[in-house]
């Protein structure tokens, strides 16, 4: 198993960059998505959330790692982006551990680098789709057809942390809690850094030259 870990602030476009990883075979998994979807259901994973979302907080790890473990489970693949997860030092650990039980490979850690006017400006604007969960931005990368998504037709939606006060508590706790992840990782010889405030296609291309190289 190869396991591809990106890392970056609220908005650096860690979704954005493993759409396009997907598309070489890496299946995406995001925490933020399996916990939205736990929110959909109104599981108690998902009322929990619910209310730590609203202040910008962490789902508890032990939920989270439920949640990846079932996830990879159910998915039966061999190749995994992991978008959103590891966020805190416990969590980083528990990969180590289920990479050791497993025989999988960290192959790399993109940290994906961007500025805080650009993640606000990024987030205010990003719309996404109300039953697929596929990301766009109103300025950036509009749908074709407005409020639409262009793979199903449904309606777009802005997210409930994607207001400026959460957006930046969001902010204030990366800093506190993942962004140490970077020197975990940087001491394992596994980090490469990409300049996330180029326009999409930039990063995209950049993450996808670095994947050729270093691991697809
Ligand atoms: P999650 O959904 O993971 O949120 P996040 O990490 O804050 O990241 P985002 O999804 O907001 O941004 P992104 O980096 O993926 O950017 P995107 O590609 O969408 O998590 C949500 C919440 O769930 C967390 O706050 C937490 O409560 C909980 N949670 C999740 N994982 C957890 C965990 N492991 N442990 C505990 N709790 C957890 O891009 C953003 C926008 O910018 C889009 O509109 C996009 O189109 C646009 N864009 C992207 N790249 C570019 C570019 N290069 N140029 C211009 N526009 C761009």
């Amino acid at each position: 198993m190869k396991i591809v870990v990106l890392l970056g602030p609220p908005g650096a476009g860690k979704g954005t960059v493993a759409e396009v990883l997907a598309e070489r075979g890496y299946i995406h998994l995001s925490t933020g998505q399996l916990i939205r979807e736990e929110m959909q259901r109104g599981s108690r994973i998902g009322k929990e959330a619910e209310q730590l979302l609203k202040v910008g907080g962490f789902s508890p790890d032990k939920d989270v790692l439920e949640l990846v473990s079932t996830a990879i489970k159910k998915s039966k693949g061999d190749y995994f982006t992991l978008d959103g997860f590891p966020r805190t030092l416990v969590q980083a650990n528990a990969l180590e551990g289920f990479i050791a039980a497993n025989d999988a490979n960290l192959v790399r850690v993109v940290v994906l680098e961007c500025d805080e006017e650009e993640i606000v400006r990024r987030l205010s604007g990003r719309r996404s789709c109300s039953v697929c969960g596929n990301v766009y931005h109103l300025e950036y990368n509009p749908p074709v057809n407005s409020g639409r998504c262009d793979a199903d037709g449904a309606e777009l939606i802005q997210r409930r942390d994607d207001v400026e006060d959460v957006i930046k508590q969001r902010m204030v706790i990366y800093g506190q809690r993942t962004k140490p992840l970077v020197e975990f990782y940087e001491r394992k010889g596994l980090v490469t850094r990409v300049n996330a405030n180029q326009p999409i296609n930039a990063v995209r291309g950049a993450v996808l030259e670095l994947a050729a190289r270093d691991w697809i």
